[in-house]
């Protein structure tokens, strides 16, 4: 309590650990709110929950309430999730796909993932789990990250043919994404034309001032 009280006027760190995908992974109070950190940017429950929070609002939360299944690729400290059960009261099943085991102990230790019930986390590579999986979702919510560096996979065709494979007919696709320069803003672009004929698609820009969202919507 007493931590939470003066992280309004400086952040206090209280966990961190090294981390090979994302430098390293801390937990801190600040403003009031405990938050998961990688070395340069925020992961879970700060700014990172408002740009997905956004991207589910422009999908609607009423229709999101309505779907069956959900699959979040990159999980952290699973804020997004927390969105989705306790202000949307969605209560499908929800699939969190998570590289790094570790971040998910602090995810159960910190912020009580594993209370859930609609949730089952699988320790993969979404990648390889995409590849993998038999079932079909309703929403994708992809939110993958290295610390500030997004993975090219996600940006290329295999992934993404595999990705729309996956959506049932009506599903949406929510896809973070961070530019910070000339090259990262000429890939987004490119990879609103792969969603050509099929698909609905919406380039949302300047969310939180880097990020960039796209929402998806299959349409038959
Ligand atoms: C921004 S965080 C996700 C935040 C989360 N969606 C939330 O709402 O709190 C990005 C996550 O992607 C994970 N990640 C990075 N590469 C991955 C991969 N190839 N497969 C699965 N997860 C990956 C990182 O370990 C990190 O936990």
């Amino acid at each position: 309590m007493y931590q939470k009280l003066l992280s309004f006027l400086i952040p206090i760190n209280i966990y961190k650990k090294n981390s090979i995908t994302s430098q390293s992974l801390e937990v801190t109070w600040n403003n009031g709110q405990l938050v998961l950190d990688s070395m340069n940017t925020n992961y879970s429950y700060g700014s990172l929950q408002r740009i997905l929070r956004k991207g589910l609002k422009y999908i609607g939360f009423d229709r999101i309430r309505n779907f069956e299944s959900v699959l979040v690729l990159g999980v952290a400290g699973g804020s997004v999730i927390k969105t989705l059960v306790n202000e949307i009261k969605f209560k499908g099943n929800i699939t969190g796909v998570e590289i790094d085991a570790a971040i998910i102990d602090i995810a159960n230790n910190y912020f009580q993932l594993d209370k859930i019930e609609n949730l089952e986390i699988v320790i993969d590579d979404a990648f390889e789990f995409v590849l993998k999986t038999k079932l079909k979702y309703d929403l994708i919510i992809i939110d993958i990250f290295q610390d500030t560096n997004m993975p090219n996979f996600l940006f290329e065709d295999f992934f993404i043919h595999r990705i729309k494979f996956l959506l049932n007919v009506n599903g949406f696709i929510l896809f973070n994404t961070m530019v910070t320069n000339n090259e990262t803003k000429a890939r987004n672009l490119n990879y609103k034309t792969k969603f050509k004929g099929n698909y609905s698609l919406r380039r949302y820009p300047k969310v939180e001032v880097h990020n960039e969202l796209f929402t998806i919507k299959k349409l038959t």
